[in-house]
């Protein structure tokens, strides 16, 4: 059976904002230290102390925004505990994530300059659960004021003239929760006082101010922030969801079969749900959706896996990784007039990392090769897709097996990105393409013979794209075949 997908070649559809490429580290197990952050006396190759390796990886994947430092540490740190000379800076317990202890040696100025390393935005996450408003108010002054003032003369006496002009600022994280356990009208109060202090300072672009995102479906949240907000403090709205697995309808998860991979997907691709829900309350108040919708934490987090989750909240990102990525990444593009950032968690070896480390090496994960093969939309013009999905069914339930999204981009390259969510069945699509104007087309695929394949330190290319061959062009139709999970990038001209 094949699948008609109508894709519309329209000039006022949005531009896929390079933003929704974004990514997020949290102080959280080996994510910071042991991670990115090894250190400049480290025998690992690094610049002041990021390892070069995940530099290098994070450049080619054009990286454009780097979430930091958390997450629910977020709401526990203190910045200026983390600038000045390194001999001196407290050391303290990371009480949300494990109770480890941080000697503050990656700090603002370690974070910030591993962004100009990168080329990418940098997203601060400040403390409204635990810190005061000044704080805030303050980290904004020191990273952004290029005239004199007592925050500036200290980031210049801490060896950093120019003001690093951060754009992005989250007013505390997941404040139902983690971040102060606190009612929606409440949070929309406190965030009313941060944003009325945290003031533009010479960030010539002016900064966005974001709201700590509801928990997945919690609508009332969106609602309360949009109405009780002023629509001009407010940049933009997050939202978190993540894939997990209900262990308790079955089995104790040691081993991820089929039942495990619907429920992961299932739970993925309720973001369609999600972002439609959270989108429709939005317009009621900023129908011109100058608002923008944050995705800041997004991925799967499974809780029990035995074999593969040798550190804390490590998970040996697999296949099923790279088809979750592929289509969760293409519900944003769908919705990327209000979906204008999204930070996949995490970025290096925590949740659905896109890569992993040890003492010397590094591997690229499927999730990565699915960012990687994606980033062509980044900042494209979105081209509308219509698609009646035929269904991948798992005893009763069922899900869309067919997952789409195309742009094109400046130089007139058109991009179609196709997963089939299907573990078993291959799905075929048909797409017209007289209004798209292609004539001819290449192909790249990301697959494997198992869902539970993946890259390991001794076989870190085993995943990974390569040419895919399984379409044709035939009297103005492109015929697309689909192996079961898998995710294919097209190009076209
Ligand atoms: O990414 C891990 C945690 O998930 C974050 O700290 C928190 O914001 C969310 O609950």
């Amino acid at each position: 059976e094949t699948t008609v997908v109508t894709i519309k070649n329209t000039a006022t559809a949005p531009t896929i904002d390079k933003n929704i490429y974004g990514h997020f580290a949290e102080h959280l197990g080996r994510c910071i230290y042991g991670g990115f952050f090894v250190g400049d006396t480290s025998k690992i190759p690094n610049t002041a102390g990021v390892r070069n390796d995940i530099i290098d990886a994070l450049k080619k994947l054009k990286i454009p925004n780097l979430r930091w430092p958390g997450g629910c540490f977020a709401d526990t740190y203190h910045w200026k505990d983390g600038i000045g000379p390194k001999e001196n800076r407290p050391t303290i317990v990371n009480r949300w994530w494990g109770g480890t202890t941080e000697d503050n040696s990656f700090g603002t100025h370690d974070f910030l300059n591993l962004c100009e390393t990168l080329g990418a935005e940098p997203y601060l996450s400040g403390n409204v659960g635990s810190g005061t408003v000044q704080e805030l108010a303050d980290w904004v002054q020191y990273a952004n004021f290029g005239g004199k003032s007592p925050m500036s003369d200290l980031r210049i006496k801490n060896g950093r003239k120019e003001p690093w002009k951060v754009k992005f600022w989250g007013i505390g994280n997941e404040a139902w929760g983690c971040g102060g356990n606190m009612t929606a009208n409440y949070y929309a109060g406190e965030y009313r006082k941060y944003a009325t202090f945290m003031s533009d300072w010479e960030n010539t672009g002016g900064i966005t101010r974001i709201a700590s995102g509801s928990n997945s479906a919690d609508y009332n949240w969106t609602e309360v922030l949009m109405k009780d907000i002023p629509l001009n403090m407010l940049g933009g709205v997050g939202v978190h969801h993540y894939a997990v697995i209900d262990w308790a309808k079955k089995g104790d998860g040691t081993d991820f079969t089929e039942f495990e991979y619907f429920q992961t997907m299932k739970s993925a691709l309720k973001m369609e749900e999600l972002v439609t829900k959270h989108s429709a309350i939005m317009d009621k108040y900023d129908p011109e959706k100058k608002v923008a919708m944050i995705v800041d934490e997004w991925g799967a987090w499974y809780e029990v896996e035995k074999g593969t989750n040798p550190g804390f909240l490590y998970q040996q990102n697999t296949m099923r990784d790279a088809v979750l990525a592929g289509s969760t990444l293409n519900i944003f593009n769908n919705h990327a007039d209000r979906v204008r950032m999204a930070n996949l968690a995490q970025c290096v070896n925590v949740l659905q990392a896109v890569i992993l480390t040890d003492e010397a090496r590094m591997i690229l994960t499927p999730t990565y090769y699915v960012m990687q093969l994606y980033s062509v939309h980044q900042d494209a013009q979105q081209l509308p897709i219509t698609i009646k999905s035929p269904l991948y069914t798992y005893k009763e339930e069922s899900l869309p097996a067919l997952s789409v999204s195309a742009s094109k981009d400046k130089k007139g390259l058109v991009h179609i990105s196709l997963v089939n969510v299907d573990s078993k069945k291959e799905n075929t699509v048909e797409i017209d393409l007289n209004e798209l104007g292609i004539k001819t087309a290449t192909g790249m695929i990301i697959g494997s013979p198992k869902l539970q394949d993946f890259n390991s330190f001794d076989n870190p290319t085993k995943i990974q794209p390569v040419a895919f061959k399984g379409f044709e062009i035939k009297k103005g139709k492109l015929t697309v075949k689909l192996p079961p999970f898998s995710v294919i990038m097209l190009e076209g001209k």
